[in-house]
């Protein structure tokens, strides 16, 4: 069995979702569900029983210690965090708990855990930590991609969290043996996204006729991946990864935001024309920046590549046209998650009007 923490979320779902598709390894999936964990996303899963959900805070360590003395887990898939940059900017005190203080608890029960198992399960077991390129800080245009060897520069609170947690876990190889893989992956994209990211933000704002709002000059550039390849990039490292070591996964995909937006309208033009033939492109709105917003993330997969042989399977294109129809496909998804406590947040951030 292994033990996924965050998995009623946009990545640790997919994750769940796609590694019951491919074998019969059952999960234990930890999560605590805030607004961004959805257990609408598991639906499929209600009487599976590879599949045992926990309601669970990774801050609680007598919870966690009680899973892994039930479920005796061989690997940790660690998602579980506050995810989203400009509620970190409103909010940053629910990052620091979760992402630094939550990556701890885990970390220290999981190490407790090991340090009890028998030599063999010992020397096999994992601990992956799911990270972002955005503990790498912000790239200068001519600068060359982030590699695993950038140094540490975060900007945002969200960011700052996330190098606190990547830092610990580094720790923890270093100084108990526990058998560490981090990985610092860029922008991912594609089903059950919660709609207050870029992408699905935009799309359930096309299509209900909102403005599509870009921050500054909608020049930031980021590095596009599909889900269904972080999750195939997790997949390899958790099986094939060097304890102890860091891998960086992107899809050499980089955009300036004001081109995933033409793009995901000109993709929604043809799916789905507007009643009055406009394009969706009228709706774009350029509106105040984010405070501190870094200017380009650029991710160099090389090495993943090389030692590990992982390749992403989608372009930017076919990804995002995938991930479009899904949408199109799934408005009552999209309605059960938009809960009050979403209209607030879009409220506080872009105005009552939108
Ligand atoms: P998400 O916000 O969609 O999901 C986070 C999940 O964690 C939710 O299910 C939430 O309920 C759960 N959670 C939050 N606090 C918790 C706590 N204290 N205890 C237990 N569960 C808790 O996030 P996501 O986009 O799926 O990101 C997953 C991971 O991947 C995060 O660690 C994030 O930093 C990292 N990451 C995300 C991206 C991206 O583009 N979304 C890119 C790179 C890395
Ligand atoms: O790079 C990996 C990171 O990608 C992850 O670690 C984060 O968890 C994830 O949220 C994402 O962070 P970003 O801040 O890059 O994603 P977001 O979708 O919020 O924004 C993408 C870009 O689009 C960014 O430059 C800000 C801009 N943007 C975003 C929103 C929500 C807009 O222009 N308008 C918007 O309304």
């Amino acid at each position: 069995m292994i033990l996924v923490t965050g998995g009623a979320g946009f990545i640790g779902a997919n994750f769940v979702l796609e590694w019951l598709r491919s074998c019969d390894e059952p999960i234990v999936n930890a999560d605590k569900l805030t607004y961004a964990g959805n257990l609408r996303t598991l639906q499929s899963l209600e009487h599976d029983s590879r599949h045992v959900f926990a309601r669970v805070d990774i801050c609680d360590r007598q919870a966690l210690d009680a899973l892994f003395a039930v479920h005796r887990p061989r690997a940790v898939l660690h998602f579980a965090a506050e995810s989203h940059v400009d509620r970190s900017i409103h909010g940053p005190g629910e990052f620091l708990q979760t992402n630094v203080v939550g990556t701890f608890t885990l970390l220290d029960a999981a190490r407790a855990y090991w340090n009890e198992l028998p030599a063999a399960q010992k020397e096999s077991f994992r601990f992956l930590h799911v990270s972002t390129d955005e503990v790498f800080g912000s790239l200068q245009s001519a600068d060359p991609a982030f590699n695993e060897r950038t140094p540490y520069a975060p900007n945002s609170p969200y960011s700052a969290s996330k190098a606190a947690s990547d830092h610990f876990v580094r720790a923890y190889h270093h100084t108990y043996g526990l058998p560490t893989l981090t990985t610092n992956c860029s922008n991912n994209y594609g089903p059950y996204q919660f709609p207050e990211k870029l992408i699905p933000l935009s799309i359930t704002h096309a299509l209900a006729g909102k403005q599509l709002p870009v921050y500054g000059d909608g020049k930031n550039m980021r590095d596009w991946l599909y889900v269904g390849d972080h999750c195939s990039a997790l997949r390899t490292v958790v099986e094939r990864g060097v304890p102890g070591e860091t891998y960086n996964i992107g899809g050499w995909n980089e955009k300036a935001n004001i081109d995933v937006v033409h793009t995901l309208c000109d993709v929604l033009d043809e799916l789905r024309p507007t009643a009055s033939g406009a394009s969706y492109r009228k709706q774009i709105e350029f509106v105040k920046d984010r405070p501190g917003h870094d200017r380009r993330y650029a991710i160099d997969a090389t090495r993943i590549g090389s030692e590990l042989g992982w390749r992403p399977a989608e372009t930017f294109d076919t990804g995002l046209r995938k991930t479009i129809q899904w949408y199109l496909n799934n408005t009552a998804w999209v309605e059960g998650v938009t809960s009050g406590d979403y209209r607030n947040w879009i409220d506080m951030q872009y105005g009552h009007s939108r």
